[in-house]
């Protein structure tokens, strides 16, 4: 797999992205206590930073130098502290077990390498650790997200790729901007809400 990483550099040079952390992650992790927390494809870190002004300890992986040296500079700005690593998600290995929160933010590697990062996910949690994946909805193709169909999310495509070992607690459509925003009818998003079952063993 390309990582993209030249690519995302440039794009992350190009445009300023956007800082605020996504709303159905605010939701879903209200109410969890702190812990230990992975964003996979941090870029500038808009997730990693709420996460971690929230309480969490927080590593970031993104294959983007640029991606990680904002969120890094941003962190700083925040007063927060991150883990920051430059590694491709394929080849980025987590301790088995040693994360409460794995979040999968709007990285689109298509349908044959989003099972391997979400079992990659799921490994890195602990028993109940929860999984947050989010991703431009199909509708959106040719509007938001990578030009590729094969790349967009369904809820039955999102569901095709999650391991045994997750419990899905939520599995929908929402509008992207958040529940309370009033958007374009193409500006969609499928969220994953999912809680690591306690045996080890499955994959
Ligand atoms: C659309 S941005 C999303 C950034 C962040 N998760 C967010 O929601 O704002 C996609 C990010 O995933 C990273 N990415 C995509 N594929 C990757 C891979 N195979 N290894 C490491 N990073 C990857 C890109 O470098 C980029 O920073």
């Amino acid at each position: 797999m390309s990582t993209g990483g030249e690519a995302w550099d440039r794009r992350f040079s190009e445009h300023e992205w956007s800082q605020d952390p996504d709303p159905f992650l605010i939701e879903l992790v209200q109410g969890l206590p702190p812990g230990g927390a992975l964003d996979l494809g941090c870029g500038p870190g808009r997730n990693a930073i709420w996460l971690a002004r929230q309480g969490f300890q927080v590593t970031g992986v993104d294959s983007s130098s640029v991606g990680l040296q904002q969120a890094q500079a941003r962190a700083g700005q925040a007063g927060v502290t991150l883990c920051l690593v430059a590694a491709d998600l394929m080849e980025y290995q987590a301790e088995d077990a040693s994360f409460d929160l794995v979040v999968v933010a709007n990285i689109h590697p298509g349908p044959e390498l989003l099972p391997e990062i979400l079992a990659k996910a799921a490994r890195a949690l602990r028993p109940d650790g929860h999984l947050f994946v989010v991703g431009h909805h199909l509708d959106a193709l040719g509007h938001d997200g990578p030009p590729q169909e094969e790349l967009l999310y369904t809820e039955e495509r999102l569901l095709t790729a999650v391991p045994p070992s997750l419990t899905i607690e939520r599995l929908e459509t929402v509008p992207r901007g958040g529940p309370d925003r009033s958007e374009h009818w193409h500006d969609k998003s499928v969220i994953l809400w999912a809680v690591r079952r306690p045996d080890p063993a499955l994959p």
